[in-house]
């Protein structure tokens, strides 16, 4: 199978996979290719939390142009697959000489499948882009044509637990993905001082206590597919939720906006998580470390969207908030303020490069070291 993910996210990716058993691992660029049976497709779906979907293929042949994919695709016996009940579609990418238009090969794939089924059952299966029952994916590679199905449908980032909102919200594969990759492991304290809608909060929380990152979502195309074994599912769910474990540490969340604060207790009691975590209206810049002990922050601040908003004083002020308030502190930010970031004055002991949606970002870590009255920061060692 292969399950595709975010630039950056490889790595973190190919290690969840191994860790919940994936045999035959291999990083790709913003995919990870590996095996598993049909209990680990279901296993994958609901518990990888940097996977955005897993594709299962189903067929590989050469191909030298859109006649030879037409024939090859209307060869295969998609009844297997597929009813004229059914609604399908088809996302398609190339890589290749021969083919340069992924719209032309997915409309070629579409052809063949149709006319397949109207010569073998008189009737055709109708297509659905946004809520198909199959999903079909055509990757060609040079003169290589992968056939897979979506296993997923809907990105997996549809977590289940956000409702409708007006903050712009970091997309929850791309916050829990920041969050491995600044080291969170649930063991400490945790604080999100800007946390908009609370997707740091739920994510991290769900990784404190190991809980499965799909849990709350509606479902998964696999549960449309003809040999879905619901007995399995259900055994698959089970486990995974036996491997949950306790967690002993604060998870607290800050927002000036009152909204933003609703918007977050919102999500977070749909995720079944408000035992583990509390938010409250601050403004960040007033506030300092409240508990003894390591802190670790992750967030993402206002990038420049709102005009007025100085955004060199308010990075600013972050770094002297970080430096004066909150000694004993592992804060990582993600930004795509490039600029605005040389402003919080602090140097920072790690800068990962990411991208949010299409713009490319830091994320930058700050360590705040215990002092006496003022923290001091230097470069980690
Ligand atoms: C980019 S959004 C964070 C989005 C959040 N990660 C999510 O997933 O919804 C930035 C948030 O910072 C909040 N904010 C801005 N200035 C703040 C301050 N001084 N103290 C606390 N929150 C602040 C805004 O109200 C906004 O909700």
């Amino acid at each position: 199978m292969v399950a595709k993910t975010l630039f950056g996210f490889e790595e973190l990716l190919a290690k969840e996979l191994r860790n919940l058993g994936a045999s035959n691992v291999m990083e790709g660029t913003r995919n990870v290719a590996f095996e598993g049976d049909t209990g680990f497709m279901y296993k994958a779906n609901l518990c990888l939390r940097t996977a955005i979907k897993i594709i299962k293929p189903i067929h590989s042949f050469p191909v030298r142009d859109e006649k030879d994919l037409y024939r090859k695709i209307y060869r295969m016996d998609w009844s297997d697959y597929l009813t004229v009940d059914e609604t399908f579609a088809i996302d398609a990418t190339v890589n290749s000489e021969n083919f340069t238009h992924s719209l032309y090969v997915s409309q070629k794939t579409k052809d063949a499948i149709v006319d397949k089924f109207r010569e073998t059952h008189g009737k055709r299966p109708d297509v659905d882009v946004k809520h198909p029952d199959m999903r079909i994916n055509i990757h060609i590679h040079d003169s290589t044509c992968n056939v897979s199905l979506d296993s997923s449908g809907s990105s997996l980032h549809h977590r289940g637990y956000r409702t409708a909102t007006n903050i712009a919200p970091i997309n929850e594969v791309l916050a829990a993905g920041l969050l491995l990759l600044s080291g969170w492991d649930g063991q400490c304290n945790f604080l999100d001082p800007m946390c908009g809608s609370g997707t740091f909060l739920t994510e991290a929380a769900m990784i404190a206590c190991n809980i499965p990152a799909n849990i709350n979502r509606k479902g998964f195309a696999f549960e449309k597919w003809h040999d879905f074994d619901s007995e399995l599912y259900e055994k698959i769910v089970d486990s995974s939720l036996r491997r949950t474990r306790e967690f002993h540490h604060k998870i607290t969340g800050f927002d000036k906006a009152p909204s933003a604060v609703r918007k977050a207790l919102d999500n977070i009691e749909n995720a079944n998580l408000s035992e583990y975590i509390t938010v409250t209206r601050e403004d960040f810049f007033k506030t300092q470390k409240e508990t003894e002990g390591p802190l670790h922050i992750c967030f993402n601040p206002p990038y420049g969207e709102r005009l007025d908003i100085d955004m060199e004083n308010f990075y600013a002020q972050i770094g002297d908030t970080l430096k004066q308030n909150y000694p004993g502190t592992n804060a990582w930010l993600i930004t795509s303020n490039l600029e605005a970031l040389k402003f919080v004055g602090l140097r920072p002991s790690r800068k990962i490069k990411v991208f949010n949606s299409h713009l490319e970002s830091r994320l930058v870590k700050y360590v705040m070291y215990e002092g006496s009255k003022k923290a001091k920061y230097n470069k980690e060692v």
